[in-house]
């Protein structure tokens, strides 16, 4: 860990926020979240220790995708703000130390788009070659829907051209073809111009699906994916050098790694990449009242080139993956977290947040953003975590997890003046609905979850060996108990989580010394190479050791 590698890779113990404009701040009373809105919450998010803003998709858009179906790169979706208003928001966040990153769609437009529509109205237009065109879908290839509910082919035929389409996701979202040097260009073009703005890179959507052009015609295959990928990287390098890209690769792990770029080298492609095996063994974990599953999987974990890092997450905005578990593992999580059917999605996700999945029960919730904020990697919270936002199942689909953010109580959750009847999506009800659960509240209770995040963030922030330090799993004779400590030469940090309903005591060796609590006052001895450490049911204890 040298002081300069400290001061310029930021992202190593960054803590990003995910949210999406729309369903944050309405600032004109529209009903609508808007970069007015979302600049006036601006010292909430420094408030909270947050250093790095991620917004979903703000561009022109018919939102049948929650705006990842593009109609226009370079501007701004009206209902949400100007592009003034945008470089206001970019410049308010600067000043408040604050990063800004947001979704680059790479994969697709909207079928709406311009471009689209060119392509389909003739084989002879100058953007045909913008998408990737078949005479029949082909059998070699890419695989496997991704929305099975809406969907159930990769090909769209399109009549006016006699010809079919590539989609990887929603038909009426047709893919670019980036083995296309024109849409490789343009797409440099695309983020140039943001980080000409002041964003501070981009979480790449779909990564894998984008680079995957096997199943193209001849004319239409990358020669290496993984160039494009440095490419772009070293495009963004040139452009602004603090930018990060941060990865959606939902993969087993060796084959994310390759999204790292050299293995022997520092990182020349992702910047960070999502921990989706790390975050589905978590779940398996808590489902079992057993550490094991997550441990397996952070032996398993390989250490990311020097500059990159782990991007770790307990929720995003889409559904809650468990494509990596077994089927009886899967089942397994089902039973304990979503038995519903309405719960589930798509045969592999549940459709849920945090807090309802675990029965409303604050130990377990606070335990797992203990972990969050302890294990090594970037953490990434979506927005209303840091409160206890529930689901809202009334709502079709994903949209469930993506309801307005709620900072008072009332029908309008202090989201919106506007009628409820006009917001993009409808407020959580219930008992984790906004009288419940909400920001005023919380912000002053000491015992909130709220303070509980605001304290994990200052602890992560203050241990900085917890991202940059040599991380090993500590054995402590009980399943129940995870123990992980992160060191450096000159530091070290030991946590203790419980993940069991019983009070334990981990029986620990280590070096003599003391360990100091960093969440509470405390401290404990080690003598003769052994402490013991007491640990409440669903209970987490961060020390820091010094000899
Ligand atoms: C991944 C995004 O997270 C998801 O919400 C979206 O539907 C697909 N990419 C398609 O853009």
């Amino acid at each position: 860990m040298r002081l300069t590698d400290t001061a310029d890779l930021w992202w190593k113990n960054a803590v990003i926020y995910c949210l999406d404009v729309e369903t944050f701040q309405d600032g004109n009373g529209d009903g609508c979240g808007d970069f007015v809105g979302l600049t006036q919450r601006i010292d909430y998010f420094a408030r909270l220790g947050v250093t790095c803003l991620w917004l979903m998709p703000f561009l022109p858009t018919p939102d049948r995708d929650d705006g990842y179906d593009i109609t226009d790169f370079y501007s701004v979706d009206p209902r949400l703000g100007t592009l003034g208003e945008f470089a206001e928001f970019v410049r308010t966040a600067r000043d408040r130390g604050l990063r800004v990153i947001a979704d680059l769609v790479v994969n697709h437009t909207s079928a709406e788009h311009p471009w689209f529509r060119s392509a389909r109205s003739s084989r002879e237009s100058p953007y045909r070659d913008w998408y990737v065109w078949r005479d029949e879908p082909p059998r070699d290839g890419p695989k496997g829907v991704v929305f099975p509910d809406k969907e159930d082919s990769l090909w769209e035929y399109d009549e006016n051209t006699d010809q079919y389409y590539l989609h990887r996701f929603y038909k009426h979202q047709p893919d670019l073809n980036v083995a296309n040097p024109a849409v490789r260009d343009e797409m440099a073009r695309v983020m140039g111009f943001w980080l000409q703005l002041g964003l501070s890179g981009f979480r790449v959507d779909a990564v894998p699906f984008f680079l995957e052009t096997a199943g193209n015609a001849d004319a239409h295959q990358l020669p290496d994916p993984h160039d494009y990928l440095v490419d772009l990287r070293a495009f963004l390098a040139r452009r602004q050098g603090e930018a990060v890209l941060l990865g959606e690769v939902n993969l087993p792990y060796k084959d994310t790694m390759a999204f790292y770029g050299d293995p022997e080298g520092v990182g020349d492609e992702l910047t960070m990449c999502f921990d989706f095996v790390g975050m589905q063994r978590m779940y398996l974990a808590l489902a079992r009242g057993s550490s094991a599953p997550l441990a397996e999987a952070l032996r398993e974990r390989p250490e990311p080139p020097r500059d990159a890092q782990w991007a770790t997450f307990v929720r995003n905005h889409d559904e809650l993956t468990l494509d990596k578990l077994t089927d009886d593992e899967r089942e397994e999580v089902f039973a304990a977290f979503g038995p519903s059917e309405d719960m589930q999605l798509y045969g592999r996700g549940l459709r849920r947040r945090l807090p309802p999945m675990l029965g409303g029960d604050m130990r377990r919730v606070k335990m797992v953003y203990s972990l969050l904020f302890s294990l090594p990697g970037t953490p990434v919270l979506f927005y209303g975590e840091e409160i206890g936002m529930g689901e809202n199942l009334a709502v079709e689909g994903r949209a469930a997890v993506r309801t307005p953010m709620q900072w008072e109580p009332g029908p309008g959750a202090g989201f919106s003046t506007a009628d409820p009847e006009r917001f993009p999506a409808p407020v959580t009800t219930g008992e984790f609905g906004p009288d419940e659960v909400n920001v005023r509240a919380q912000r002053r209770d000491p015992d909130s979850l709220l303070s509980w995040i605001k304290r994990l963030v200052e602890g992560y922030r203050e241990c900085p060996e917890l991202a940059w330090g040599e991380f090993e799993i500590i054995d402590a004779g009980d399943d129940a108990l995870f123990v992980h400590r992160c060191a450096t030469p000159d530091r070290a940090a030991v946590i203790v989580h419980n993940f069991s309903d019983r009070p334990l005591e981990a029986e620990l060796e280590l070096p003599d010394g003391t360990l100091d609590d960093v969440l509470v006052d405390g401290t404990l001895s080690v003598r003769g190479g052994r402490v013991t450490v007491p640990i409440e049911p669903f209970g987490c204890r961060w020390f820091r050791h010094s000899r």
